[in-house]
């Protein structure tokens, strides 16, 4: 065993921990008394949520009339009789306009307060854009923002986000996503900052302070839901809500950054992990949501529950007996706020009879209520619930499209460039085709106007898909446009037929070369499970007759997560992953095609080649090992068919002069690591730099690397400019088996492009 050198107080200890939470003794008082006031029922009410579908006019609880209205005698019965605190998500699953959501929103506080006028709790999943509202400004999904590696455009996207969500009337989004999320199999990558926990971590926290700002209660502001605690998207199966099996360490070294980092920057609420960690469910996991969220991170705000888990913890998972034990397990794990989201007097009465019988505690019920009226006094809903349409002008602006379109751009990664084939020649005649080529659905992906995204041609007309933007950009006389392979679009998402490949073919004849746009269909959370990674057959099928003609192919990727396409990638010639660009991507794409945007995404994930192959690019050394001792061709090949942190540009960059300010350290000691990036091409583009760190030997086996640092810049043709990085004895650190951070001495290597240098801690 090696000697320890420093053990780092911050993971271990609730005496050494500090939320960055601002208490407000003021807001403190005004809870205090409120409490004091409520009856039993009145306080398990607040911890109730359900969803609109229940309160408006529809066949049942389960949908709704169009067009929406609210059901009087319900909304009597659950906000007036069971005194339901929070509602969520939108009615039949469609975008409302600004006007209809206030109409709602209004009634509902109207209705829902009481006699003490506490305000509803509305919550939306704005993940990215305000899905749920006609009209706002969509922008790249998560892992799309993560591939551009720009702060301030992801601080933007939220502070947008933010407006136009409080601008329907709603005060409360269930975003960011901080799950990391290396699994390629898992349907909700693309809801994520990808596979790093340090980049999850840095754009993280810029959704949160954009969305968030100084003070909530700002009427342009909403609090954030950082989602879902903890290791949601690495269960054994790749399926969704599956078991995950995270060794402590793990859990503390890869999983738990981004949320404390979002914590210590005053994140108002929490949404914890469906899933199943080592066996026991997370929404009844005491470790998990009160020892290690509650006491260990110090955390203040509200922990709500993900959609109808505690029933799950009876029906799903058989950790309880019947649905009362259910809400007892997850009540005394640490759960304020159940999203229930139909059944909710069940709810209510269970709870209800498990305080009177102490099987919960009246302590566990005040902290719980304490918790959620304290973020209605933080939102200001008490002095004013909802502010009235008119003071939010810039809804769905040029402005704010232009921040998306932005942040599109920036996201489009360019893989594969042979012969600087890219960008295009004004004047090129091309074939487009594929599935995505000609949907505003694929562009946009699953929380678009609806749940799976389903519903995005009927409010996104107006934009342009990437045929509508090629055309414009390049003349519809240079575009010959054949579907190829089609989605269906009634049925699940994967479902495909062939809509002319050999049409397409026979196109291909007349062109310089083609635009062949691959990939998914929309889809989100368990009806985007997969079993089979390799693009779709058809898609694989066109792709190879289309390279039989030996015409030039722009291979154009929009999908959740990284279909495999080895089966034809060497013929392809050039190759742009997309991702799920929003609204903005198909005018994005074009721009860059045609050499009016340089690229310059960055993958957020290892792109895999093969589907016995889906290790991350911070692997064990044993996960790459090439040749074994003798003659033999070792089976751990580490293989990806592009890296982590790789995409091309239309010029070129020089890394020069690395430069590390001590060979020699000690644990506590700050590292400073300098290098010089000039653009050696003929064209002003943007660079990501990025800084890795390996802890050459270790107790543990050690990643084969960690990101530690980035900063993206922009130089001019010949222009040089010197990025410096500053390390320090957390970025030496890992967790050890006792749960401690820990360093140990000896060599570490920084890497920055193609240059390293090593340094010894003593
Ligand atoms: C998802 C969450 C979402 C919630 C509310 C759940 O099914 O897992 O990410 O916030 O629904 O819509």
């Amino acid at each position: 065993m090696r000697k320890i050198l420093l053990t780092l107080p911050m993971l271990t200890l609730s005496l050494f921990s500090i939320a960055q939470q601002k208490t407000d003794p003021a807001i403190d008082q005004k809870v205090k008394a409120l409490l004091a006031k409520m009856t039993l029922e009145e306080k398990v009410g607040q911890m109730a949520q359900i969803t609109l579908d229940v309160v408006t006019n529809g066949k049942d609880r389960f949908s709704s009339y169009e067009p929406v209205s609210l059901n009087e005698q319900q909304l009597q019965h659950a906000l007036v009789k069971y005194k339901v605190g929070s509602i969520l998500n939108t009615a039949n699953n469609r975008a409302r306009s600004v006007e209809v959501w206030h109409q709602l929103i209004n009634k509902i506080q109207e209705t829902g307060k009481g006699r003490l006028n506490i305000p509803v709790l509305y919550g939306i999943d704005a993940v990215h854009g305000t899905t749920y509202t006609a009209g706002a400004t969509m922008f790249p999904q998560q892992i799309g923002q993560a591939a551009t590696r720009n702060r301030a455009l992801v601080y933007k996207g939220a502070e947008i986000t933010a407006y136009e969500t409080r601008a329907s009337g709603i005060p409360w989004n269930f975003s960011p996503v901080l799950d990391v999320a290396p699994d390629p199999r898992f349907p909700r990558q693309w809801e994520t900052f990808g596979e790093d926990p340090y980049l999850i971590k840095e754009l993280g926290l810029q959704m949160v302070k954009g969305m968030e700002g100084n003070n909530i209660a700002d009427p342009y502001k909403v609090a954030s839901c950082l989602k879902h605690f903890l290791g949601y998207q690495v269960a054994s199966s790749g399926k969704d809500r599956t078991p995950a099996y995270i060794p402590d360490h793990v859990l503390r070294d890869m999983h738990l950054p981004p949320f404390k980092a979002a914590i210590e920057a005053g994140a108002h609420s929490i949404m914890i992990n469906s899933g199943i960690i080592n066996g026991v469910p997370v929404h009844a996991n005491y470790n998990l949501l009160t020892k290690l969220l509650r006491n260990e991170l110090g955390f203040k705000g509200l922990i709500v529950t993900d959609w109808g888990d505690i029933e799950n913890l009876y029906t799903r998972d058989r950790v309880a007996k019947d649905h009362k034990e259910a809400i007892m397990l997850a009540i005394n794990a640490g759960i304020d706020m159940s999203m229930i989201a139909y059944d909710y007097e069940r709810f209510c009465d269970n709870l209800i009879a498990l305080v009177k019988e102490g099987k919960v505690k009246q302590t566990r019920i005040d902290d719980a209520v304490t918790h959620i009226l304290t973020l209605k006094y933080q939102l200001g809903l008490f002095e004013k619930a909802i502010y009235d349409s008119k003071q939010y002008p810039k809804f769905g602006s040029k402005e704010f499209e232009q921040v998306a379109y932005q942040s599109a751009a920036e996201s489009i990664t360019l893989l594969k460039n042979t012969n600087d084939l890219l960008p295009l020649k004004k004047g090129t005649k091309l074939l487009v085709t594929g599935p995505n080529a000609n949907s505003m659905r694929t562009l946009n992906g699953g929380w678009t106007y609806s749940w799976q995204g389903e519903k995005v041609e009927e409010f996104a007309g107006k934009y342009n898909t990437i045929l509508e933007a090629l055309s414009n950009k390049a003349g519809k006389e240079n575009i010959t446009f054949v579907d190829g392979v089609s989605y269906k679009m009634d049925g699940k998402y994967y479902e495909e037929f062939d809509k002319g490949t050999e049409e397409a073919v026979k196109a291909a004849q007349n062109v310089d070369a083609i635009v062949l746009c691959l990939g998914e269909n929309s889809y989100t959370e368990s009806p985007g499970n997969l079993s089979d990674l390799y693009m779709s057959d058809l898609q694989t099928q066109l792709a190879l007759k289309l390279a039989a003609t030996g015409k030039p192919i722009i291979l154009v990727l929009n999908e959740g997560r990284p279909r495999l396409i080895s089966k034809f990638e060497p013929k392809m010639a050039g190759i742009l992953q997309t991702y799920l660009p929003g609204n903005f991507g198909g005018d994005a794409l074009a721009d860059i095609l045609f050499g009016d945007v340089n690229p310059s995404g960055k993958l957020p994930y290892n792109y895999p080649k093969f589907p016995n192959s889906l290790v991350g690019y911070n692997h064990k050394p044993s996960e790459n090992r090439t040749v074994m001792e003798g003659v033999y061709n070792y089976d751990a090949e580490y293989n990806p068919q592009y890296e982590f942190g790789f995409g091309l540009s239309y010029t070129s960059f020089k890394y020069d002069n690395i430069k590390i300010s001590a060979e020699k350290i000690k644990a506590t000691q700050e590292i400073t690591v300098s290098v010089e990036v000039t653009n050696t091409g003929n064209r002003e583009g943007k660079e990501v730099v990025e800084i890795y760190l390996s802890d050459l030997y270790a107790s543990l086996t050690p990643d084969s690397r960690r990101l530690r640092g980035f900063e993206k810049i922009n130089l001019k043709p010949g222009e040089k400019q010197t990025v410096t990085f500053k390390l320090s004895k957390a970025d030496y650190a890992f967790t050890n088996l006792e749960g401690r951070s820990v360093i140990e001495p000896g060599e570490f290597k920084v890497k920055i492009g193609p240059l390293s240098k090593s340094f010894f801690v003593e």
